[in-house]
């Protein structure tokens, strides 16, 4: 291949050294300095629409887009000069001309950029006295709800549904002072990935309908996490409110989702927070199962696995971590998964980004594991065999099917109802209360963190059953997640040499992942 030519150029007085082609706004990036924008987003073909981004570039006749000016070699460029900054109170004070002094009651407050920048370089007062334009807001369809008096007509929104989406449904109707974002005739955003636009939007003009008015921004506590309901992984950061998801946002991953996820996955977050968990271990007595100390429920469920054929029906959802685990207690038995489908949904612009069928993050991960992908969950339950079930909900499976067993373990969030003849139950966290990895349809394995709090006494699925097999006698403790996965990449080929340092918070292949899956970062929107 050949060798990217660099360009040098100082910004701010400091040097920076980008490949040719890089604009300016990015170029700047790389030295640490954020050049004001609003039209512009990675994500999207630029427009420079905005003028926000204006700079000033030494011998040049006038101010610059940083956005869309290329670098050169030797050009000196003036961010925070008086020259700059004026441009940009001009740019500022236009917008604000008509754009709402109602930042109290709206939801994008804390995290706009009108209000960051204005506060930031805006003026101090208004010298607009005239009443401004009022358009009512509109419900644009799926989760989008559209309030014109806030728009600024970066067209980012636009640009979405047309080069990203390849479904054209928004436009700037009218114009002038009257200017505003419309839909074309017969068409709305539910498209499965329209949401996004309200990511896009730097102001408070596109909201999520689903998140209205639930939480001021500052209230939220964040974490960076993987989207668990497709086998695509979107990077995504998991937002709480009183240790409730209330929110899911992509976070920006050019090897697995650009800047994007869908609105399926977006929105399927209440089950995180569902409320009929088992909260305590229990032990079955004679008077049927009851609550009690996490030391007697892991002998328990040790003595009734130990020398025994196992059979595992996990649930896709569990990360590498845990399936590891599982592997360890089957002592000859097997294991196996199902998993919900659904209809795959591409997004056309950024190649290898779709709502895929398969509904769970880890389902490469099981399979690599060694667990069967089935639609009859139980079918490989022998008779006698010891079952544990592990993060499934066994829905739609009878009692029938369970009663082959000659003995049940529960190790799950919730207890399923064909397995209340379980003898032991061990309470574990869902995917939202624990740390671990999974590995996504292109074999890269992520890493996800704790969000919320697990109820009551439960426990993450990699300590319990780090603890079961230490009560088997089989491995010492583990203390860490990432101490698991250490044992997992010194145990099996495909993870061999990764860590969680090495992964960081992008991912890595598995040695043997497929070879369809991009090697590099994949290009975003249209030429
Ligand atoms: S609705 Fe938001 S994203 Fe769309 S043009 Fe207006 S400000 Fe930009
Ligand atoms: S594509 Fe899959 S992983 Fe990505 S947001 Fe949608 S459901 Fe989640
Ligand atoms: S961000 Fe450059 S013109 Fe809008």
């Amino acid at each position: 291949m050949a060798e990217q030519k660099m360009v040098n150029l100082t910004i701010e007085g400091r040097a920076v050294s980008v490949p040719e082609g890089t604009t300016i706004l990015e170029a700047a990036k790389t030295a640490g300095i954020l050049i004001p924008h609003y039209c512009y987003h990675p994500g999207l073909p630029v427009a420079g629409v905005c003028r926000m981004c204006l700079v000033e570039v030494e011998k040049a006749p006038k101010l610059a887009p940083s956005c869309a000016t290329t670098v050169a070699e030797g050009q000196v460029v003036h961010v925070h000069n008086e020259k700059s900054l004026d441009a940009r109170k001009g740019v500022l004070e236009m917008l604000l001309i008509n754009h709402p002094l109602d930042c109290p009651i709206c939801d994008q407050s804390g995290e706009c950029e009108l209000q960051d920048y204005t506060y930031q370089e805006g003026r101090d007062d208004s010298r607009y006295r005239e009443p401004k334009r009022f358009n009512p807001a509109e419900d644009f369809g799926g989760d989008v709800m559209y309030v014109p008096n806030r728009c600024i007509l970066c067209t980012r929104c636009v640009r979405f549904m047309d080069d990203v989406a390849h479904e054209p449904t928004l436009n700037v109707s009218e114009r002038g002072d009257r200017a505003l974002i419309g839909k074309f005739e017969g068409r709305d955003m539910t498209h499965p990935w329209a949401a996004n636009v309200v990511d896009l939007c730097p102001v408070g003009a596109l909201l999520s309908k689903d998140f209205l008015n639930k939480a001021r921004a500052w209230e939220l506590d964040r974490t960076s996490s993987i989207c668990p309901n497709c086998t695509q992984g979107c990077n995504v950061v998991m937002e709480t409110r009183e240790n409730q998801v209330v929110r899911m946002r992509p976070r920006p991953n050019e090897y697995v989702n650009a800047f994007f996820m869908c609105d399926w996955g977006r929105l399927n977050y209440r089950w995180m927070n569902e409320k009929s968990r088992v909260e305590q271990p229990m032990v079955r007595s004679k008077n049927g199962l009851a609550a009690t100390s996490w030391e007697a429920a892991i002998t328990a469920a040790a003595r009734a696995l130990n020398g025994k054929k196992v059979f595992v029906a996990a649930s896709p959802m569990l990360s590498n971590e845990s399936l590891f685990l599982l592997t360890q207690l089957m002592q000859g038995g097997t294991g196996a998964f199902r998993v919900a489908e659904g209809e795959e949904a591409p997004l056309p612009g950024v190649p290898d980004l779709a709502l895929r069928r398969e509904r769970a993050a880890n389902v490469y991960g099981a399979e690599t594991l060694g667990f069967k992908k089935t639609n009859d969950l139980l079918g490989g339950l022998g008779q006698g065999d010891v079952l544990v079930v592990a993060g499934e909900d066994l829905a739609g499976i009878d009692a029938g099917a369970v009663s082959r067993a000659s003995d049940v373990i529960v190790i799950s969030p919730v207890l399923p109802e064909s397995a209340t003849s379980a003898s032991v139950v061990l309470p574990i966290a869902n995917f939202s209360e624990e740390e671990g990895t999974v590995t996504n349809l292109r074999g890269r394995v992520q890493r996800f963190t704790q969000a919320r709090q697990a109820p009551g006494e439960t426990r993450p699925s990699w300590l319990v059953l780090g603890d079961l097999l230490g009560a088997m006698g089989k491995q010492a403790n583990f203390f860490l997640p990432s101490e698991v996965f250490s044992r997992l990449a010194s145990s099996h080929k495909s993870f061999a040499g990764l860590s969680y340092d090495t992964i960081g918070f992008k991912g890595l292949p598995v040695v043997d992942a497929p070879q369809s899956g991009p090697k590099t970062p994949i290009a975003v929107g249209a030429a």
